[in-house]
């Protein structure tokens, strides 16, 4: 048995892990494990990526209610009239979203490795970006592509204060600010650097600043202190009462259902094979431009 932990998970979770990741490391992990079972501390979607790569293991998830707000926004058989409007275009799709997402793309593409995705096309490729329109126009505008874009978004890095982050980079004007790329443009043209979590954090450990306001849910910021415990890290705030951005989704899951789930060995992820193997195709592509790319 493995256990595979997103850096979005609790600090307790993250320490018990075989393997801390982001979405791309945590699905080339699950791709490569020789473990009979996979015990997924993340979101639905994540563990859901694992059982399209093991359909022969058995993949388990603490609580079968930790989705994703980002997932939840491009229901496939919406996305599917959508797909038809544009009949002569590519579909790239953010690994945040169902098997029935996955089935209807192309290609699947993380936060560490759309770039280079994207990039793999022609620029007189037409292309649909689903499900992100946050990374979608940061992509657009970073590569200078015009790639149809879904209009989805992640509740957790759109609720960040544009305001109040302004006042913490005028207050500490020795700090990087740091950011994912599915937080808003306004908050990315900020940012002294855009990157998936792992990205973000490696960024901080060969970063020579000892400050840096991270613009991501708050999980993260426990690796970024155990990596480089003399540096200061301020989580970005939301536009809220929080001093800090939490995912309601990714925190479902605790430590007691963690020990439930080993016990008894459920919740499963469970997946039809028509729909497993449709899933499958994008995935393999994204993995396999990956690898190709030394990711
Ligand atoms: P990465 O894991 O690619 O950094 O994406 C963050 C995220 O939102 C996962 O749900
Ligand atoms: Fe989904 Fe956003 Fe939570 Fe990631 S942080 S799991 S994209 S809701």
């Amino acid at each position: 048995m493995v256990i595979l932990a997103h850096y979005y998970q609790e600090a307790d979770i993250q320490d018990i892990a075989d393997f801390i990741g982001d979405s791309l490391g945590l699905a080339q992990q699950a791709e490569k494990t020789d473990a009979d079972m996979i015990l997924f501390a993340g979101v639905h979607f994540m563990a859901e990526t694992a059982k399209i790569l093991n359909p022969t293991k058995k993949v388990l998830i603490p609580d079968l209610k930790a989705g994703c707000s980002l997932s939840d926004s491009c229901p496939p058989e919406l996305f599917k009239k959508f797909k038809d409007e544009h009949p002569d275009h590519l579909v790239i799709t953010y690994i945040n979203c169902s098997a029935g997402m996955k089935a209807l793309s192309d290609v699947i593409c993380t936060s560490s490795n759309a770039r280079i995705l994207v990039e793999n096309y022609p620029e007189d490729q037409k292309i649909i970006f689903a499900p992100d329109r946050n990374l979608g126009a940061y992509l657009n505008k970073t590569l200078g592509r015009n790639m149809v874009l879904w209009n989805g978004s992640c509740q957790v890095h759109e609720i960040f204060s544009l305001e109040k982050i302004t006042k913490l980079i005028q207050e500490n004007p020795d700090a990087k600010f740091i950011a994912h790329p599915e937080c808003e443009e306004p908050i990315l043209r900020l940012a002294d650097y855009v990157a998936s979590t792992t990205g973000l954090l490696k960024y901080t450990i060969n970063n020579e600043a000892t400050k840096f306001i991270v613009a991501t849910e708050a999980g993260i910021l426990h690796q970024m202190i155990k990596a480089s415990p003399e540096k200061t890290f301020i989580p970005a705030p939301p536009d809220n009462a929080c001093a800090c951005n939490d995912c309601p989704f990714m925190k479902r899951n605790t430590l007691e259902k963690i020990y439930l789930a080993l016990k008894y060995e459920q919740p499963e992820i469970l997946m039809d094979e028509e729909l497993r193997l449709a899933a499958k195709k994008a995935i393999d592509k994204m993995l396999q431009q990956s690898a190709a790319a030394g990711l």
